[in-house]
């Protein structure tokens, strides 16, 4: 079974504890259909000596035999679920492992494309959804082929008419159950699947955003993508039940009611002049093993969905396990030189078809400060979040130092560019650890990075000073202090290449002048990009691109766009109006 192969290849070294489960699971299944027989064998020593029960001690041996057999087959079947669950553990374990390594390993793009309930739920969920398969349901299901021989053996072995009185009600029971798990039954629990995930996906976002709907008195369905998803899920429930109904209850019925069909047989026999007498005996172990042919159709009703589960939940790792990392040839190039080229670049998010940025060219000069302007959506961030490669260039290539950057080492890349983000994250730890994060630097060089990125305000504040812990009790920073917090973190990485994001997009009037100080100070010798929506933050930079609907429309200094009179000119004029109204209303 290809479910088995693929869950194979994360066992490692602990295959043979799954084979001697198995075989464990086989004689297990053995022992315990054995006291059937003593037991048929006590009822014929009994039948045959009634009256006279002094007669009857073979039986009393019979009944010892049948006890030692089941007791003995529960033991041997604890050995095979122990071994059992080593392998599932082990398995369960590395593929979580084998899941998270291979995300780090990811185009960081990735992350903001896929929700992460969703990844949570695959690597979490998937992962313990094997385990269950492969603790229980395996050496079960050996267990049951090994019952469905003996069962079919022992239906003929006894008393043939029996048998065929017992196989009537199985047949019509089994082919309610085909209808059941069918052919079709892959797809529908692919659906349920999948409308589970994206429930949950959803749930997780809709709890992001509740903040935002309560407090613009919004209902449930304004998310409506939640509410999608859950009446989705039900649409497919309620289908799913009422096409069910009826194959599960024919079942259920015909799999419980051997036993009535077994009266049948006996009615008709004894009508045929057939003698009580002798047929007892059969006819008692035939009503005694009907439950064990009932347990065992129903258990391989359920193993056939559990390892539809479980092919489900490995198809959804190895969806994940097959997502392309970025690829490193082996010559993979360290850099010298940090000019930053766009060569003809266009771009198209995975998954989307709306080309987001087209044909950017250009350049920008080692060691130099440029600024991205533009409407919002225009496509700055995207631009940028390019050079440290979250995504591949749909064409063209970006080259920093003269190298693709498709070329360039992964870590070398990541530690020669420092970025602060639009939207940033500080990690749940110390101030002190969220500016030094694991960075070799001194602790004179931390203070000395908090002290230029103008947060000597936000660490007196605190008691704890650098070591204040955020997340503790009333631990919060602003949207403001998060940024210089992360702007000291850029200080301390000290890369030759810094991306700003909206870095000064919180900062008031008092701060604006100390941001850009901070900033001016940081990106001394560094090639620095900044996107800026306060244009006075940008007035000194050596050059500044107007970026509009994913084109890059103007560019030149201050001065020289000012001069030209275009987009660049009015953005400066709006701009100045409305901080002269601010000023004047201060007056
Ligand atoms: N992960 C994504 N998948 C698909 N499209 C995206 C993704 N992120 C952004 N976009 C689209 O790309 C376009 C440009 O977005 P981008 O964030 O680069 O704009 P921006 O200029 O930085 O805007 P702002 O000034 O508001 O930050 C937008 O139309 C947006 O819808
Ligand atoms: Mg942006």
């Amino acid at each position: 079974m290809s479910v088995l192969k693929s869950l194979f290849s994360y066992a490692g070294k602990h295959k043979y504890l799954t084979m001697l489960s198995l075989v464990l699971s086989f004689a297990s299944a053995l022992l315990i259909l054995m006291p059937f027989i003593w037991i048929w064998k006590v009822i014929e020593v009994l039948l045959k000596v009634y009256p006279d029960y002094s007669q009857a001690g073979a039986a009393v041996s019979y009944g010892w035999y049948a006890f030692g057999s089941a007791v003995l087959g529960i033991l041997v079947y604890v050995g095979s679920l122990m071994c059992s669950h080593l392998v599932a553990f082990r398995i369960a374990s590395n593929m979580r492992k084998e899941a998270m390594h291979h995300v780090v390993e990811l185009p960081l793009g990735y992350f903001s494309t896929e929700g992460s309930g969703k990844l949570r739920k695959i690597i979490d969920e998937s992962a313990a959804s094997t385990e269950t398969y492969l603790a229980h349901q395996l050496p079960d299901m050996v267990q049951l082929m090994t019952t469905v021989c003996a069962v079919f053996i022992c239906l003929f072995v006894f008393d043939w008419k029996f048998g065929v009185a017992c196989l009537v009600p199985l047949i019509l029971a089994l082919s309610n159950m085909f209808k059941m798990i069918g052919k079709g039954l892959e797809q529908s629990m692919k659906e349920y699947m999948d409308a589970l995930e994206s429930m949950s996906n959803e749930a997780v976002e809709y709890v992001r955003g509740i903040l935002v709907v309560k407090t613009f008195q919004q209902t449930v369905y304004s998310f409506e993508r939640f509410y999608k998803s859950i009446k989705k899920y039900e649409k497919f429930a309620l289908g799913y039940t009422d096409q069910m109904r009826m194959p599960m209850t024919l079942f259920t019925t015909f799999i419980n009611g051997i036993f009535i069909f077994l009266i049948g047989a006996m009615m008709l026999l004894i009508s045929h002049g057939f003698q009580v007498d002798g047929m007892l005996p059969d006819f008692m172990f035939y009503v005694i093993f009907s439950p064990i042919i009932a347990v065992t159709t129903n258990k391989i009703m359920f193993a056939s969905e559990n390892t539809m589960m479980a092919q489900d939940a490995v198809n959804r790792i190895e969806g994940i396990l097959n997502q392309k990392p970025f690829e490193y040839p082996d010559s993979a190039k360290r850099l010298d030189g940090y000019d930053i080229e766009f060569d003809h670049v266009s771009f198209t998010y995975p998954g989307s078809d709306v080309e987001v940025l087209h044909d950017i060219d250009l350049k920008i000069k080692n060691g130099s400060t440029v600024a991205f302007v533009g409407k919002s959506g225009g496509g700055k961030s995207t631009l940028v979040s390019l050079i440290p490669r979250f995504y591949d260039v749909t064409k063209g290539s970006i080259r920093i130092g003269g190298k693709d950057v498709r070329d360039i080492r992964e870590e070398e890349l990541m530690n020669k560019v420092a970025i602060v983000f639009q939207n940033s994250h500080l990690l749940k730890k110390s101030l002190y650890e969220n500016v030094k994060m694991g960075f070799d630097v001194t602790d004179a060089e931390v203070n000395e990075a908090v002290h230029k990125a103008q947060c000597d305000d936000i660490v007196e504040k605190f008691d704890g000073g650098l070591q204040t812990k955020i997340g503790s009790k009333g631990v919060y920073l602003s949207g403001g202090e998060t940024q210089r917090m992360t702007l000291a973190r850029a200080i301390v990485k000290n890369s030759p290449i810094l991306l700003l994001d909206e870095a000064t997009a919180y900062a008031d009037s008092d701060n604006e002048a100390l941001m850009q100080k901070a900033i001016l100070e940081v990106s001394k010798n560094k090639t620095t990009i900044m996107i800026a929506h306060r244009l006075s933050t940008i007035v000194n930079v050596d050059c500044i691109y107007v970026v509009e609907e994913g084109r890059i429309t103007e560019s030149g200094n201050h001065a020289e766009l000012l001069a030209r009179g275009g987009i660049y000119a009015k953005m400066w004029e709006q701009y100045s109006q409305s901080i002269d109204w601010k000023v004047g209303e201060g007056r």
